[in-house]
């Protein structure tokens, strides 16, 4: 059933637990985290970036979520991931998105709070839940000193305001973690975590956490995050099994035939991360 982001993390945050947000681009995808979702009767939200919006078209993409939402035996939301366009914002809404993220971190601290104002103000008119973001989450390949990479980490006090003057429903924060693929093992601050746990009482979201630890990653549970992002490490299981395939089968055209180890293979890792963030058995 499709439901909001809302529900599935206030419920995350009272039992301590945390719900996966997988990314998706086309069916084989979707289907494989329902999938997992399923057999882990676990909780499950589906979330879209622009980009994969952009690839899908948004039509086929809002559609594909709606009807896996709907014929799922778990609770799935839907979602936008990293929204920086407030147009756009407005159509996924329009298109059945049960929440949407409004990622002003590029901005300073007034003009986030603004924009993200703006989005909670329409979203919540129609029910529709809001994540923004607090900090920078980068992007592993950024070339950044230690000093730098402080500076981009979400502040406590910034964070306790921000939220009450946003009156968000859930904040992305920059702990250490980034996007992509790691070069070393990420090291999470978690002082500055349980410091914004504190004093914020939304629930707390965690980007960029393909390749980071599992022991890392239930701390980080632990100490308050309620929703874990995952995309690079479900491309790296599609390519993974897409590349095997054809290795074996050079001579198959059947994109079925080429696909389906690929949606495999990207269920087992969507699994194993469920596992994981504790929700098996949530639905
Ligand atoms: O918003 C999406 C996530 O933060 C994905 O991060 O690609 O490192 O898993 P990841
Ligand atoms: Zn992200």
């Amino acid at each position: 059933m499709l439901v909001t982001t809302k529900e599935l993390l206030l419920d995350a945050q009272k039992k301590n637990y945390a719900v996966g947000a997988f990314n998706i681009n086309n069916m084989e995808i979707i289907q494989a985290i329902i999938g997992a979702a399923e057999e882990l009767n676990s909780p499950v939200i589906l979330q879209a970036s622009q980009g994969g919006i952009k690839y899908a078209g948004i039509e086929y993409i809002a559609a594909l979520g709606k009807a896996a939402a709907q014929k799922a035996k778990v609770p799935v939301a839907l979602h936008l991931d990293h929204g920086t366009d407030f147009d756009q914002i407005v159509l996924c809404i329009r298109n059945g998105f049960t929440s949407v993220m409004i990622d002003g971190s590029k901005y300073p601290f007034e003009e986030n709070v603004a924009i993200t104002k703006k989005v909670v103000e329409i979203a919540h008119a129609v029910g529709v839940s809001v994540e923004a973001e607090l900090g920078k989450i980068g992007g592993t390949e950024d070339d950044i000193t230690v000093d730098e990479r402080d500076a981009t980490m979400t502040d406590p006090e910034e964070a306790r305001r921000f939220v009450e003057e946003t009156g968000v429903d859930s904040l992305a924060i920059a702990i250490g973690t980034a996007h992509g693929v790691y070069k070393g093992e990420p090291k999470l601050d978690f002082e500055r975590l349980k410091a914004i746990r504190e004093v914020v009482e939304v629930p707390l979201v965690l980007h960029g956490s393909s390749g980071v630890p599992s022991e890392s990653l239930e701390k980080a549970i632990a100490l308050g995050i309620c929703k874990v992002n995952i995309d690079t490490d479900i491309r790296a299981a599609f390519a993974r099994g897409v590349k095997e395939f054809v290795a074996e089968n050079p001579d198959e055209i059947d994109p079925r035939k080429i696909l389906g180890p690929a949606r495999e293979a990207m269920k087992e890792v969507i699994k194993d991360k469920i596992k994981i963030f504790g929700s098996v058995g949530r639905a």
